[in-house]
């Protein structure tokens, strides 16, 4: 069955006629033309597909575009407006990317990580979730955990976020 949807990406409305299984992905990459967001396992397993959605990280292969008409979307394409964005100024400072094909995805999952250190969110490495989380290459790892990069370019990507969040 098709629906009328309309998706809110990088500060603009759009509107597609798309099957009601598509999922976000699908429609920013082969109905919008956004190809920021990569398609590696379409499983939820790899994290290529992450995006911003009302600021949190989601796995764009797992969601339904027909359910997420009130979502504000932000891709790594839109944080590269305007000079880019910190995060990625990082990574490019700390050479965290060798293929690229990752980098999307681990590029808006770490301004998620961020924002969630912000607000002071524990993780399952927390020591002790009752006090501020600390800002250490552990955390940052384990909240990464679910961007794979198979090129291995994680020593730097731990390192630009590191950097971005002010413990370097
Ligand atoms: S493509 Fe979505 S998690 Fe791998
Ligand atoms: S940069 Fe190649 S898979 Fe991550």
């Amino acid at each position: 069955m098709e629906a009328e949807i309309t998706l809110d990406v990088d500060g603009e409305r759009h509107r597609i006629t798309a099957d009601t299984r598509t999922t976000v992905l699908d429609a920013l990459r082969d109905h919008l033309g956004i190809t920021s967001a990569k398609k590696g396992c379409d499983h939820g397993q790899c994290g290529a597909c992450t995006v911003l959605a009302d600021g949190r990280r989601v796995t764009t292969c797992l969601s339904l575009a027909v359910a997420s008409q009130d979502v504000h979307f932000t891709t790594a394409q839109g944080l590269a407006r305007d000079g880019g964005h910190p995060v990625q100024q990082a990574f490019l400072d700390h050479d965290a990317f060798q293929c690229g094909y990752c980098t999307p995805g681990q590029v808006c999952s770490a301004v998620g990580v961020l924002d969630e250190f912000g607000r002071g969110w524990p993780s399952a490495v927390t020591p002790d979730v009752r006090a501020e989380p600390e800002l250490d290459d552990e955390e940052i790892r384990e909240r990464m955990s679910g961007n794979l990069c198979r090129c291995g370019a994680y020593t730097g990507i731990v390192a630009a976020i590191g950097e971005v969040g002010g413990n370097r």
